[in-house]
């Protein structure tokens, strides 16, 4: 059942939440998971039981959800941050991740690249055994352009479609579209992700390789935690 699920989530940012100490800058992930983390950073400083956090968003959504519980916000800047906390679409074994079902993929790489230690929090439907098993690969695309990019894009992932809310094309946060890519079985992804980077009219895409640092997992028989 979904509330089972949301249960399991919760169990799994309360775990990730648990690594963030006072005085930290904290990259604030986006969706249905990383919104749990953000309310425990909250929950905690309201407690007392955090205090001098600043919070860094990845999304329009996450930002103002953070100001509702009291985080103090700053956008971006070259500082590092301490740590980030962040769900998932899928999480292979060796914690490469695709990201970016939720469309904030390109301030959550931006911002979690420079984070010293990236935590992802998921249930246990988001772990699989390669990219690509179950979900689309998002990829971040400029609106002018688009329809010349999709055709770039199509020679090299043929199967996928632009991103659409209800009959109108998804715009993300900055302004962009983005194309959900089906991944074939046997693929390069560090291979994929170069190309797609290479790619004009690409911004960029929802493979992050090699920067989560652990994953905190929900199962309904525990919290299991991997490094990478
Ligand atoms: C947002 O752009 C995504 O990268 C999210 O982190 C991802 O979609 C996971 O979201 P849920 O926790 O809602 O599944």
């Amino acid at each position: 059942a979904p509330t089972d699920l949301e249960a399991l989530k919760k169990e799994a940012a309360i775990r990730a939440v648990a690594l963030v100490q006072s005085g930290n800058r904290v990259g604030l992930g986006t969706g249905s998971t990383a919104k749990y983390a953000i309310e425990e950073i909250g929950r905690k400083l309201a407690a007392g039981e955090l205090t001098g956090i600043v919070g860094v968003a990845t999304s329009e959504a996450s930002e103002k959800l953070a100001r509702e519980v009291g985080i103090p916000t700053e956008t971006l800047d070259p500082r590092l941050l301490d740590i980030a906390i962040d769900g998932a679409d899928e999480i292979a074994p060796n914690l490469d991740l695709i990201k970016g079902l939720g469309g904030a993929l390109v301030r959550e790489k931006m911002t979690e690249v420079q984070a010293g230690r990236l935590i992802i929090i998921a249930d246990h439907t988001k772990i699989v055994s390669r990219l690509g098993e179950k979900a689309p690969l998002p990829i971040e695309i400029l609106q002018f352009g688009f329809l010349s990019t999709v055709e770039r894009l199509r020679e090299i992932l043929p199967a996928g479609r632009l991103r659409h809310t209800g009959a109108q094309p998804y715009v993300t946060d900055n302004g962009n579209y983005i194309f959900d890519a089906q991944l074939p079985a046997e693929m390069d992804v560090r291979a994929l992700e170069r190309r797609l980077k290479g790619t004009l009219g690409v911004v960029d895409t929802g493979l992050f390789l090699g920067m989560a640092e652990r994953a905190f997992v929900a199962a309904p028989d525990g919290v299991q935690e991997l490094t990478a």
